[in-house]
């Protein structure tokens, strides 16, 4: 098993590295370190302050040169290398490495005493050049918030942007500079792990999405004291692994990839992201971190990137895997070459370049380069101004790390509850009344870890509210929650191996050692007593994480057979699924009265979860990927292109693009989602029946709550190009308001298009809107539309 994590990632490396979880072991270990902290500090006495160059600091481009003038090329180097605490690289040993200027940063650590003592160790080097401290802040920090899955399906920018500044916050106070984030890979192949950290699989909707993330995490450039640099990743395309491997090739035609795939990336960057990190795939034959046409010609010729770019973990190294190296020079010289500025877990850049150098393979102004971005963004995170701007001073450091105090818990259950995505409520099954007595099924209803979803490095599952405690906490003593676990998340041993393979302090699936029948026996003595089931079912949150690819989208048997002996009690079934990827739920469909997609939603999903179970908080999210509806259909995402022979509803399917076996088109379309009121859209009315060049024109829509209750929608507008001089897509979201309606209540909605909405890349990759007809569509989802046209003049 271990071969199958080669170099690139390497969990016992590092002190609290464990992206999944921070579990309550981390705390052992924090203590074991913060020893060695406190003695490395006595030995090595208190902080300097920066030898400033004579350059005036106000002047970025001058001090920075001065300083990178004044600098060894051994020193030039150091900077070049970002690397992590770990058994490999004691904290002792490291802060030895920082002063004699052979690291420019560290990722992992995140405590402001291990800080503190590493930029100590950098302002006794003879530069005096400060360290940065990087992390995994992907979907919250101590707090922890939605997966990325989970935050695009509540389409709500501001709450995700309160996501992104409160976990800039929490890491800023815990002394880290720069967040390897957003990650903004479009999936559109489930079987991918990592659709879990993503945002889905559209370029408009990641986009925006990549825009709120950067502004909420780094705010303004330089950065400010309570805000951490963003990085994006995984440049460029890595979701579009094939087969939904992970580090799988990529092979992709440039017209797809302007129109698709690489619009995140430069939304992301054009909001001002200070770094790129880049991707571990290949793209059309050359790795990314070797790819000069990425990394030169389109990210700093064509997009202008100014920042830092760093390599993915070991991503040099596996140049020779790749087989584009021969050898561990040939790749680092490739790789600085290319403008890798950062070398993620270095070893090749220490080793290699000075000889590079020495040879002239590798020139000093390739070295400056590399150099002067590094020293660029430590600058822009303000740590040549004050190098302890967010490790602070000793007596301000918290007692503990994980303290109550330290969370942010109404801000994590708001956009908690934005998260869910109700697919199915037959009967109004939901809300639930707290005065019924509901039996709690499955292995997720009181599972802290997975709660917290993958990624949530900083997060310890010991502060997540499960659903069993939330249900709980709201139904108080006004009705029962019986509780049984009914399953295993699988009875397939082989997985629970490979899925606790990562986790090496303690294993996060833990198996029920009854008997599948004797636990499902139990559940369903607990739902005869009910009035009504909730089964909380899917995938543990391993099983959608990096390297966790799946050959099936289906719940496991072992949930799958608890779901049908609760089907067969006759009581209503309400499935909370958590799952970090579309599943095919086509079974689920038919034996389920309601069904809640969740996703993992972090620190208060519990709690979350429970107001919308209970219609405390009317659900609102809508679906950012299609669901399939078996894994054969992948892919299903909803903006394919146009074909010469579509399939047709209603028509006979021969000769015409479809699985002849199964209804043709997604189970769950992209933008779906029910709520506890309908809702009705008028026709869509046009300002106009033609669009002038340079001009634009108006499409409004009337929305209404039918209901009884208040809520709210998102209200989506699709743009298809009728006639154009290549095949376009079925429609492509362009714009979505999300509304909040009383019962009752309407509200006119009006979207304005010009232009910029109509626009492709062409066969020439210019960037043009052709003249000709628009069909303009708006609707509560993907698939239910109304639609009006115009002409571009
Ligand atoms: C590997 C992952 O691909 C990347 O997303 C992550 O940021 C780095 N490791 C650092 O943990």
């Amino acid at each position: 098993m271990k071969s199958a994590f080669p170099i690139s990632y390497d969990p016992t490396q590092t002190e609290s590295r464990a992206p999944r979880n921070a579990s309550s072991a981390r705390t052992a270990r924090d203590s074991a370190l913060m020893k060695a902290v406190c003695l490395v500090a006595l030995v090595s006495g208190l902080s300097a302050l920066p030898a400033q160059a004579a350059a005036p600091i106000e002047n970025k481009r001058a001090f920075i040169a001065e300083l990178v003038g004044k600098m060894t090329l051994d020193e030039k180097i150091g900077q070049l290398r970002l690397i992590s605490i770990g058994p490999e690289m004691p904290i002792a040993q490291l802060a030895n490495e920082i002063t004699a200027g052979r690291v420019g940063g560290t990722f992992n650590s995140v405590n402001r005493p291990h800080n503190r003592l590493l930029q100590d160790a950098a302002m006794k080097g003879r530069l005096k050049i400060p360290m940065f401290f990087a992390y995994d802040v992907i979907h919250g920090h101590r707090t922890t918030f939605p997966i990325g899955l989970g935050l695009a399906s509540s389409w709500d920018m501001d709450a995700i942007r309160l996501m992104a500044s409160t976990a800039a916050k929490e890491a800023a106070g815990d002394s880290v500079d720069m967040t390897f984030a957003p990650m903004v890979d479009i999936a559109r192949d489930p079987r991918w792990g990592r659709t879990s950290e993503g945002f889905g699989e559209d370029p408009y909707l990641v986009s925006e999405i990549a825009k709120a993330t950067v502004k909420g995490f780094q705010g303004t450039l330089p950065v400010p004291a309570d805000r951490i640099m963003a990085s994006v990743k995984h440049f460029a395309l890595y979701g579009a692994v094939e087969g939904g491997r992970d580090y799988n090739t990529v092979d992709m035609s440039p017209m797809r990839m302007y129109n698709d795939y690489l619009p995140p990336y430069r939304a992301a960057i054009d909001a001002g992201a200070g770094g790129v990190m880049v991707a571990l795939n290949s793209i059309n034959g050359v790795p990314a971190t070797s790819n000069t046409w990425l990394m030169q010609d389109l990210l700093r010729k064509e997009w202008g990137f100014k920042g830092v770019s760093v390599s993915d973990h070991g991503a040099i190294v596996e140049l020779m895997r790749h087989g584009v190296a021969k050898d561990e020079r040939e790749a680092a010289r490739l790789a600085i070459k290319n403008g890798i500025d950062l070398s993620m877990a270095d070893s090749v850049y220490l080793k290699e370049l000075p000889g590079l150098v020495k040879s002239g393979e590798v020139s000093t102004n390739d070295i400056d380069k590399a150099v002067t971005e590094v020293l660029g963004a430590k600058y822009d995170m303000g740590l040549f101004q004050n190098p302890y701007l967010r490790i602070g001073v000793a007596k301000d450091d918290p007692a503990d790390l994980d303290a109550e105090s330290r969370l942010h818990r109404a801000a994590a259950r708001e956009v908690a509850r934005k998260s869910m995505v109700l697919l199915e409520n037959r009967n109004s099954t939901l809300p639930l009344a707290k005065s019924k007595t509901i039996a709690l099924v499955g292995p997720l209803a009181d599972a802290p870890i997975d709660m917290l979803g993958s990624w949530s490095a900083a997060g310890n599952s010991k502060n997540a509210v499960t659903l069993r405690t939330g249900l709980n906490a709201a139904v108080g003593t006004q009705g029962r929650v019986l509780y049984a676990r009914g399953a295993n998340i699988t009875n397939d041993e082989g997985i629970v191996k490979y899925l606790n393979f990562l986790n090496w302090d303690t294993p996060e699936v833990t198996q029920d050692k009854r008997t599948p029948a004797a636990m499902i026996e139990e559940a369903v003595a607990a739902a005869r007593q009910s009035d009504v089931i909730v089964a909380a079912v899917g995938e543990a949150r391993g099983m959608s994480h990096e390297s966790s690819s799946r050959t099936s989208l289906d719940l496991p048997q072992s949930q799958r057979d608890l779901i049908t002996a609760l089907k067969a009690t006759g009581k209503p079934l309400v499935l909370v699924l958590m799952n970090g990827r579309p599943l095919a739920l086509q079974r689920e469909q038919q034996e389920a009265d309601a069904i809640l997609e969740t996703w993992y939603t972090g620190m208060e999903g519990g709690h979350a979860i429970a107001e919308v179970l209970f219609g405390d908080y009317n659900p609102s999210g809508k679906l950012p990927i299609s669901f399939p509806r078996s894994v054969g259909q992948i892919p299903t995402y909803y903006n394919h292109a146009r074909l010469g022979r579509p399939f047709t509803e209603g028509k006979p399917g021969n000769y015409t693009s479809q699985y002849f076996e199964e209804v043709t088109g997604p189970l769950y379309p992209f933008g779906y989602g029910l709520s506890y009121t309908d809702f009705a859209l008028s026709d869509v009315v046009l300002s106009g029946a033609t669009m002038p060049r340079g001009g634009k024109i108006e499409a409004a829509v009337t929305v209404k709550n039918m209901g009884q209750r208040a809520g709210e929608t998102v209200v989506q507008l699709y743009i298809q190009d009728v006639a154009a001089s290549v095949v376009r897509p079925v429609k492509e979201l362009k714009d979505f308001q999300k509304v909040a309606l009383q019962p009752g209540e309407e509200k006119v909605l009006r979207f304005a298009i010009d232009e910029s909405k109509l626009k492709f890349f062409n066969a020439q990759l210019q960037h043009v809107a052709e003249p000709g007809a628009f069909n303009v569509q708006i609707g509560l989802d993907s698939q239910a539309v109304k639609q009006k046209s115009f002409e571009l003049q």
